[in-house]
């Protein structure tokens, strides 16, 4: 019964010190100040949180009761106008995002990487829809008690990658958001308004979203006819839903000149936003059917990392005792022995690979170009040809050829 009164009190202790420390500080290190004195990763134990709570007549105020943000989010402790907020993650990944609160965040159990990025903006600001440059900046892995802080909008702009299912994280923040600019939400080429709420536009993403799951006749009509009169920020949400649904971008490319004409620069970006979109989302789907953190972890650096060397450094920085690029041909034909439904391919990566290909990987992770790893894994010159073709288009293994 003891533990049943404790686990959440380190919580409410949390938020009492975060109160007496934020009229010395501002918020965001006010939160990461009190994370780092009260360490609630210690002695953390998710399973009896959830008996505590289960077996409790109580709770705190409840932020986000549908919890949008974390599968459950759960407030642990509520004062007024900050709250100390736990995510759960089970399958999911955040998109890259910035905030419209501010405070500080930790890992409580699990493992995540941690990938932070800057966008400079190259058409009109704060528009509904941005172009620019999505620029990474660092990833990191981060595990129970290291702390990062959390500012408002582009400031920081991130990605968190949950490797153990499920992980457990903290955030000690705002409780209102700053909505004095738009909240974005990144992808390579254009910053998005993720809370834009227009209603007609919500309701025609909606109806679309139904024309592409049950009248596929009638797509292209109703594509076209939103497309005709839609806002730049419209005009992109159709193309993501759309190609995300269909699972290509080829039968849309064809909207392309009419958009740029109309929406001008922006438009410009909007192809590759799209086949990012489309990357990442083949590599969160194929995450759900990966149970080991391992190969979780290679996932998540093919998702994140923008090259070669980055990959090979996290892969150091998790195994230091291990040959790294070893390691992730290991890993690579681990995934690819691994049985799956058919609809996913002939295996988890979703293509074959033999040890000619094992050897090509390998030859490419120890800095060899694309023409001496093939020679050196394939005698045949027609095998070292489609080694050099085809391996370095997988999508899915496109920052170990940058
Ligand atoms: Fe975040």
């Amino acid at each position: 019964m003891k533990a049943h009164t404790h686990s959440r009190a380190p919580f409410e202790e949390l938020a009492d010190r975060v109160s007496a420390l934020r009229s010395q500080m501002s918020f965001a290190e006010a939160a990461a100040k009190a994370l780092e004195e009260i360490r609630p990763w210690q002695n953390f134990s998710m399973e009896e949180l959830v008996s505590e709570i289960a077996a409790s007549g109580t709770i705190a105020k409840q932020q986000d009761l549908d919890s949008t943000f974390g599968n459950p989010a759960v407030t642990l402790a509520h004062r007024g106008d900050f709250h100390v907020q736990l995510l759960s993650w089970r399958d999911g990944t955040t998109s890259i995002h910035e905030h419209a609160f501010e405070g500080a965040f930790c890992v409580l159990s699990g493992a995540s990487v941690h990938t932070t990025y800057r966008f400079e903006s190259d058409t009109a600001p704060l528009a509904a829809v941005m172009g620019g440059s999505l620029r990474f900046v660092n990833t990191e892995l981060l595990e129970p008690g290291e702390v990062r802080s959390i500012s408002r909008g582009a400031e920081l702009i991130h990605s968190v990658f949950h490797l153990a299912r499920p992980s457990i994280s903290l955030v000690v923040r705002t409780s209102f958001d700053d909505t004095s600019r738009p909240q974005y939400e990144y992808v390579d080429g254009l910053a998005v308004d993720s809370f834009r709420r227009d209603a007609l536009e919500l309701r025609k993403l909606q109806l679309l979203d139904l024309s592409l799951d049950c009248y596929p006749n009638q797509q292209e009509k109703v594509v076209d006819g939103i497309l005709a009169s839609s806002s730049a920020w419209l005009a992109y949400r159709v193309l993501e839903l759309s190609a995300l649904r269909l699972g290509s971008f080829a039968s849309l490319r064809h909207h392309l000149p009419a958009l740029k004409a109309k929406h001008g620069e922006v438009a410009e970006s909007f192809e590759r936003a799209v086949l990012s979109r489309l990357r990442l989302a083949n590599i969160v789907n194929r995450r759900c059917i990966v149970a080991d953190e391992e190969h979780r972890f290679l996932l998540a650096l093919l998702m994140l990392l923008p090259d070669r060397s980055s990959v090979l450094e996290l892969v150091r920085e998790r195994h230091p005792d291990l040959d790294a690029p070893e390691l992730v041909v290991r890993w690579l034909r681990e995934l690819a022995a691994k049985d799956c439904e058919a609809r996913w391919g002939p295996n988890p990566l979703g293509f074959e690979i033999d040890d000619a290909a094992e050897e090509f990987l390998l030859c490419i992770l120890l800095g060899d170009s694309i023409e001496t790893a093939a020679s050196k894994a394939s005698q045949s010159p027609s095998r070292q040809a489609e080694l050099a073709l085809v391996v370095p288009r997988l999508s899915l293994l496109r920052p170990l050829f940058v």
